[in-house]
């Protein structure tokens, strides 16, 4: 039945659209499958249109999938990253491709403009492992011990803590405050991690990232086995024995540092399996090892619920203003800490 053009046949994989989206499969071409071009493409080439139409940005975490990190992004980047690129845009709307906490950040910093989470269930299990009144017991049994939250955490969570961190400023973090004892919430192995590069006495939190709790040592042995010159580089939410067994130790955007600069023959990138896709894209001389944990939170945005999320402009971050005065000076505090 002739009908007008509905959604549907505005998301056709037109021969323009294959034209216009020819430069943006080059940069993916290695890792997305040419199958399933036709089906991403219409959606990025929507989304880039109306992120113009609306004055938006996009920022995504280093675990988003290719065809969005490569597709639509227009900031990319570690949590450190994303938070202090947050502060840097002039655009109306950002759309945070990446979790919830990540979008609470980035609202923080920018309270007047419009911020978008494009999945209402992209949350985490750091952030959902300590609560504000957990916070206000713990610095009842340590009176007086500064607090630092991991930005991992809720607005809520912020708002009670001393100042925050990220992965990839963690012990710069620690000895700015000039003190011998801390507590760190809420990762167990990061604080352990920081604990190892430190003086200051460290007291964590028993949290957990739900991804890289499930890596053991024996299994990077069992891939060092398998495979000859294998140089293996671990996130510090890793446990204690991975971290042990790995040739390097960093944030996200670290690790994607140390590819680009050291340049491995072959490489186990100890983190969630995204980001081994996203920078194999980039990377024509190294091979990627992947053992493939995902992070179903993360994995809750798509390029569908991008373009929707920019069509509605909804789910909206919202803070209510005293509790995000309070959390955003946890992150100012952070974000004026040097790095080394
Ligand atoms: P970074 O990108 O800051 O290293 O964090 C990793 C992570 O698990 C974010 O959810
Ligand atoms: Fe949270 Fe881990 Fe997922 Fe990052 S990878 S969002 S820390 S559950």
């Amino acid at each position: 039945m002739p009908d007008a053009a509905g959604p549907t046949d505005a998301l056709a994989f037109t021969p323009d659209i294959a034209r216009a989206t020819a430069p943006i499969y080059d940069r993916m071409k290695r890792v997305v499958p040419a199958i399933e071009w036709p089906f991403h493409a219409p959606l990025i080439h929507a989304i880039n249109k109306l992120k113009r139409d609306r004055n938006a940005v996009i920022l995504a975490h280093n675990y988003q999938t290719p065809e969005i990190f490569h597709g639509v992004a227009d900031i990319v980047g570690d949590s450190l990253a994303l938070a202090a690129k947050a502060t840097q845009t002039d655009a109306d709307v950002i759309v945070v491709a990446g979790v919830h906490f990540m979008a609470e950040t980035a609202k923080l910093l920018n309270p007047a403009k419009t911020v978008l989470i494009p999945s209402r269930n992209a949350g985490c299990s750091l952030a959902d492992s300590i609560t504000a009144a957990d916070v206000r017991l713990l610095r009842e049994a340590h009176p007086g011990v500064p607090v630092i939250a991991y930005v991992n955490t809720s607005a809520e969570v912020k708002a009670e803590v001393d100042i925050c961190c990220t992965s990839g400023n963690a012990v710069e973090v620690v000895e700015s405050l000039g003190v011998d004892r801390v507590l760190f919430l809420p990762d167990e192995y990061l604080a352990k991690y920081v604990a190892t590069q430190t003086t200051v006495e460290i007291i964590a939190w028993k949290g957990h990232c739900e991804v890289h709790e499930r890596f053991t040592g024996a299994e990077i042995t069992d891939f060092r086995n398998r495979f000859d010159r294998l140089t293996v580089i671990a996130h510090p939410e890793c446990p204690p024995d991975v971290l042990a067994a790995a040739d390097f130790v960093g944030s996200t955007a670290r690790m994607i540092d140390f590819v680009g600069t050291e340049k491995p023959p072959r490489v186990l990138m100890v983190t969630e399996c995204s980001m081994s896709d996203n920078v194999a894209a980039a990377s024509p001389d190294t091979e990627f090892v992947r053992p493939c944990n995902l992070c179903p939170h993360m994995k809750t945005v798509t390029l569908a619920s991008i373009l929707d999320s920019l069509q509605t402009l909804e789910p909206r971050v919202e803070i209510a203003p005293d509790l995000a005065a309070r959390a955003r000076r946890s992150v100012e505090r952070m974000l004026a800490v040097k790095p080394k």
